[in-house]
């Protein structure tokens, strides 16, 4: 059955969504801070609310998507607001912290409202795609029970878990690693501006050893999952070669004058691994000096 919906935050990434649902036919009331913004939405069918109680009143399931959950709990904490989420479902899907999501779980739960967490993996021309990943924590019959509004906002909206955290942790940890990467581009790109190597060039070259990097990505994961941290005959590279190849980063570095920040914290793990003597294990040893702060 069609849910009524309200979106809070119609920003770049709340008018994705309302447009996604406004396409699958739920009914639909959006509401932005700042009206305009929310306006070009009414063209495409949605009521635009003059406040976050007349969306919040008019609807069954509310999602929310603003800047941070201090702008959530700005619109949700007023008095007025508070009480008509009453028997409501709301859906925050606003980027924050595991136990940002666990407090807001706890305080909808106190004001007898349902609450999911969402982190969305996704830029806004992915929502409403087959290719949309958006992954939700919480109360899994409330997820179960919308099926057909998260399905319409994209392809890959998966319930990860009980705990309202979930979502926001795995967040985090994929973009620990998207950020690796990206800085990562950052710093093979002052290493070919500084060798005259054509940017064109680095783009060819690294999408021909993209694949390469992305097996290593996996089997460092699954060899971590299984504590083979010692090299063996499935070892695809040890820590002494990466070792060696990245002195020749350093002098490269060094000589060319590149600001070594981001590869100096490199350079500390390998160390830790080395003086614990591991030197000689496979790469995913270095696992077991990152989990703690030294
Ligand atoms: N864009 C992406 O690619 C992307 C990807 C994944 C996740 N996200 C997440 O989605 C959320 C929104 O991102 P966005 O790209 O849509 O940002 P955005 O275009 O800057 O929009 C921010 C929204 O938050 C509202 N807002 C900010 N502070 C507020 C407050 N105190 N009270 C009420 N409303 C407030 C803004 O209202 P006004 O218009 O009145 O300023 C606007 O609707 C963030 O949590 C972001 O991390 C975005």
């Amino acid at each position: 059955m069609k849910r009524s919906i309200a979106v809070l935050g119609t920003g770049r990434m709340g008018s994705a969504l309302a447009r996604a649902l406004l396409a699958s036919d739920h009914r639909m009331t959006v509401w932005n801070r700042t009206k305009d913004k929310a306006e070009p939405l009414a063209l495409l069918g949605a009521t635009v609310a003059s406040s976050a109680l007349e969306a919040v009143t008019s609807a069954e399931v509310i999602i929310v998507n603003v800047s941070d959950y201090k702008a959530t709990a700005g619109i949700l904490r007023d008095d007025a607001v508070a009480s008509a989420v009453r028997g409501k479902l709301i859906v925050d899907l606003t980027s924050g912290t595991p136990q940002g999501a666990r407090d807001a779980a706890e305080w909808c739960g106190r004001h007898g409202a349902g609450y999911l967490d969402g982190a969305i993996m996704a830029t806004p021309d992915f929502i409403g795609t087959d290719a949309g990943t958006i992954l939700v924590s919480g109360q899994g019959q409330a997820f179960r029970d919308n099926e057909a509004v998260f399905r319409a906002l994209g392809g890959n909206v998966q319930h990860v878990g009980q705990d309202p955290g979930r979502a926001n942790a795995l967040d985090s940890a994929l973009l620990a690693l998207m950020w690796g990467a990206l800085f990562g581009a950052l710093n093979a790109i002052a290493v070919s501006q500084a060798e005259d190597i054509d940017l064109g060039e680095l783009s060819r070259q690294w999408t021909a050893t993209a694949p390469v990097v992305e097996g290593l990505v996996t089997d460092l994961i699954k060899r971590t999952d299984a504590g083979r941290f010692a090299s063996d005959e499935e070892t695809l590279s040890s820590i002494s070669i990466h070792h060696s190849a990245f002195q020749h980063l350093l002098e490269l570095m060094d000589a060319r004058g590149i600001d070594r920040a981001v590869v100096d914290g490199y350079g500390f793990f390998f160390q830790r691994a080395i003086a614990a003597g591991q030197l000689h294990g496979d790469f995913a040893a270095l696992s077991q000096f990152m989990g703690k702060a030294a």
